[in-house]
């Protein structure tokens, strides 16, 4: 649709989007995760006249922390680049009406397209891009992923617009949602427990350890009830092991504190390392 466009994507985008950039079988430079020096000095080096989008998210999955948007969105206008930014991990969570981090930092204006899903928030599956017409009609007429398979289900449609429908307004349900991730987040402090925090509802335990991260997966599953996936290599580098808590507005407080309690004792069992001004 765009020939010759040149597109620059964060190192840490989500493997749909990586995907969706080899189709497209154009050049492609990565940039360092959130490094906005970095991605304008690849910018500096690209011919001025060539059509560019930049491609990045608002919220990483992983480690939970924000893109720099307002920076990337300068970056885009100096250098006359598109903008994509996949708000996934963000619609139905922030902005007064579910629009993202976009929607909350008064940015969407400033983003080309941005790509959503009726999953995670939503509870449903099925995704979306909201975009210019003249682009979001040139992507309907063109891309085979979205040509070529079966539309959503008038069920699972109706549970999306109820579910959208819900959040645009629901805005206590979104403060409860972020109440639950301080409240899980000042728990596992208490007990000198790690974390990674970015300020955002996805809170990332480091464990470091494949086997031991396995097995922590399995002992809160079996002698727990409680179920956490691991994440280990490819999904995450090695080394950087961890379990990734995204507490709900519908978790309760025992429930919070079940969890932090149950991971102390593991803690112990595996022999891991708590935080150093705790330990
Ligand atoms: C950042 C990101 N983008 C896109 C997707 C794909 O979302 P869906 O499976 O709802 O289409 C995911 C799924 O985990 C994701 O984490």
């Amino acid at each position: 649709l765009l020939p010759g466009l040149i597109i620059l994507s964060d190192e840490l985008n989500h493997a749909s989007m990586i995907e969706g950039i080899r189709h497209g079988f154009g050049e492609k430079h990565v940039f360092r995760h959130n490094d906005v020096a970095h991605l304008r000095s690849i910018l500096q080096s690209l011919p001025t006249d060539a059509p560019k989008l930049i491609a990045f998210e608002s919220l990483y999955s992983m480690d939970g922390d924000f893109g720099p948007i307002a920076e990337i969105c300068d970056l885009a206008e100096e250098f006359n680049a598109l903008t994509y930014i996949d708000e996934v991990h963000a619609v139905g969570l922030y902005g007064r009406r579910g629009g993202g981090v976009t929607e909350r930092d008064n940015l969407a204006h400033r983003i080309d397209i941005i790509n959503g899903t009726l999953a995670k928030a939503y509870g449903v599956m099925g995704g979306y891009i909201a975009t210019s017409e003249r682009l979001g009609d040139a992507i309907r007429s063109y891309a085979p992923g979205f040509i070529f398979t079966t539309s959503l289900p008038p069920a699972i449609a109706a549970a999306a617009t109820a579910s959208v429908r819900h959040l645009k307004s629901d805005n206590a349900l979104r403060d409860m949602h972020q109440a639950k991730a301080k409240l899980l987040k000042s728990r596992l402090r208490a007990l000198g427990l790690p974390l990674d925090d970015h300020g955002s509802h996805i809170v990332p335990v480091p464990v470091g350890n494949p086997v031991k991260c396995k097995m922590l997966s399995d002992l809160l599953l079996e002698d727990h009830g409680i179920y956490v996936q691991p994440i280990n290599f490819p999904t995450v580098p090695r080394g950087t092991e961890r379990l990734r808590f995204t507490p709900s507005p519908v978790h309760t407080d025992q429930m919070v504190n079940y969890l932090v309690n149950s991971l102390d004792g593991l803690w112990k069992q595996c022999a891991l390392n708590r935080l150093a001004q705790t330990a």
